[in-house]
């Protein structure tokens, strides 16, 4: 879907009338908000329906698989998942697969997971070696892509230089993260990461954080359905209605920065205007986060929000300490919406990074193999290294079966996972049997979802 003239024109400004809007909240709070947090912009970009194609059809599927996957910059894994020299972790999206390997102590490369003789996969399984000998008749190569050894040589003089390369995709990195890109002519990765660094790097630090949690599932659905039901907050309403008494969920915030990063901000510790005026008073609300959240100790422990403070202050406030508690950090000046609020960057195609100060979560999206109808979904939680501590080592990652709820690994953050899961296979099986042919979307609350949907089609079409 092109944005014509006539989709420029026009202004994005729905809103959830008669209730504050984020950045109202924001004016309210004990503390300044940075000015990531100020920063808003929600142009209008269609209104057309989605066609349930990109969803659901196996040619659709191929175009994405054969236009965008390889021309995107995708995280691949954090620094700290392959320490040192030699490690390698294996990256896989629809079919193809990537070794990435530590050469050098901040050197990293990403080869082509196929041995060039007759095309097994030199691994099979994440180690660390710092040359490939394929298992099958032992051609063999160095790190950096070159040949080192054919068996029976002399069978195959007619092998040389590039031809007997491993070909490799470009890797770079920001904030820990390391991503690849399969396109040799793509873009710097800079160009897709956009304000990110401008809104990370000095102030959420994910460079400076370590693995806490690395859990993944397969889900069965497209993996844009996946994505989508972490990018917008329209469906706490009725899928997570036990966290509305503490949520902003319908005056949430939403921006498109750039083509490729988009966000969604949702306060905490204020109601869902859906409860309606008055509903909850402030220690009502507090009494739900304690019990439903998770995040600031014991859910059964009573507090009691001062006279004439807010639970949202006053949760912050808690929060402050708690955090303090843990890593050492000193949290006295940071905002009450770095504390506790949702936080969401997503970089397209399929990362979303979570801002602020909290565990602050990472997921990741793709394909499961060439299958249009299921995805990987995985979760990071990534917390800040200890203050004046090494840092420690990454959580291993748990890979849940198809009947393990994702609070096995997860805790109370699992539970609200379930419920945002729980909906997935009937979206796919519903947009199978859909009578339409498209879904529909809010202007405003689901305009990150057309973002998405408009730039694979700017691959496709390309
Ligand atoms: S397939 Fe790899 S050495 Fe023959
Ligand atoms: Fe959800």
């Amino acid at each position: 879907m092109a944005i014509t003239d006539d989709i420029k024109s026009k202004k994005n400004d729905a809103r959830c009338e008669g209730w504050p809007s984020y950045q109202d909240v924001l004016d309210n709070d004990s503390k300044e908000a940075p000015f990531q947090l100020r920063a808003e912009s929600a142009p209008f970009i269609g209104d057309d329906g989605i066609p349930v194609d990109h969803y659901i059809s196996e040619d659709y599927f191929k175009k994405e698989a054969a236009k965008m996957w390889p021309k995107v910059w995708q995280m691949a894994c954090r620094e700290e998942e392959i320490p040192n020299v030699g490690d390698y972790i294996i990256y896989e999206v629809v079919g193809k697969s990537l070794i990435v390997t530590r050469t050098a102590p901040n050197k990293f490369k990403a080869l082509h997971n196929v041995c060039l003789h007759r095309g097994r996969k030199l691994v099979t399984e994440d180690g660390s070696q710092t040359e490939f000998r394929c298992p099958y008749h032992g051609f063999t190569w160095k790190n950096n892509g070159a040949i080192k050894e054919i068996p029976c040589q002399w069978d195959f003089k007619h092998l040389q230089g590039k031809r007997i390369t491993l070909p490799s995709a470009k890797v770079e990195t920001w904030g820990g993260f390391i991503f690849i890109n399969m396109d040799e002519n793509a873009k710097p990765l800079k160009d897709t990461l956009g304000i990110m660094p401008e809104h990370f790097d000095e102030r959420w630090r994910p460079q400076d954080r370590y693995i806490s949690a690395h859990v993944g599932k397969i889900v069965p659905a497209n993996w844009k359905a996946v994505a989508e039901a972490f990018m917008e907050s329209y469906h706490v309403i009725d899928t997570h209605p036990q966290i509305m008494p503490y949520m902003g969920d319908a005056n949430s915030q939403y921006d498109i920065f750039s083509d490729t990063i988009t966000r969604q901000i949702t306060a905490s510790g204020i109601q869902s205007p859906h409860l309606g005026q008055g509903a909850m008073n402030e220690q009502m609300i507090l009494d739900s986060m304690m019990a439903t959240n998770g995040r600031f100790g014991d859910p059964t422990a009573t507090l009691q929000v001062p006279e004439g403070q807010k639970a949202r202050a006053y949760m912050a406030d808690i929060a402050r300490q708690a955090n303090q508690h843990q890593d050492g950090h000193d949290y006295s000046d940071k905002s009450d919406a770095e504390m506790l609020d949702a936080l969401l960057y997503n970089i397209f195609p399929n990362l979303s990074v979570w801002a602020g100060y909290g565990a602050n979560i990472v997921y990741r999206w793709r394909p499961n193999g060439m299958d249009v109808n299921s995805g990987l979904m995985e979760v990071y939680q990534l917390k800040l290294v200890p203050k004046g501590q090494p840092r420690p080592a990454p959580a291993e990652y748990i890979f849940l079966e198809e009947d393990q709820g994702w609070d096995v690994a997860l805790g109370n953050l699992g539970l609200v996972l379930e419920q945002d899961q729980s909906n997935l296979p009937h979206v796919q099986s519903g947009m199978i049997a859909s009578e339409t042919g498209v879904v529909e979307l809010g202007n405003y609350q689901e305009m990150r979802l057309r973002q998405m949907h408009n730039m694979i089609d700017k691959y496709i079409d390309a």
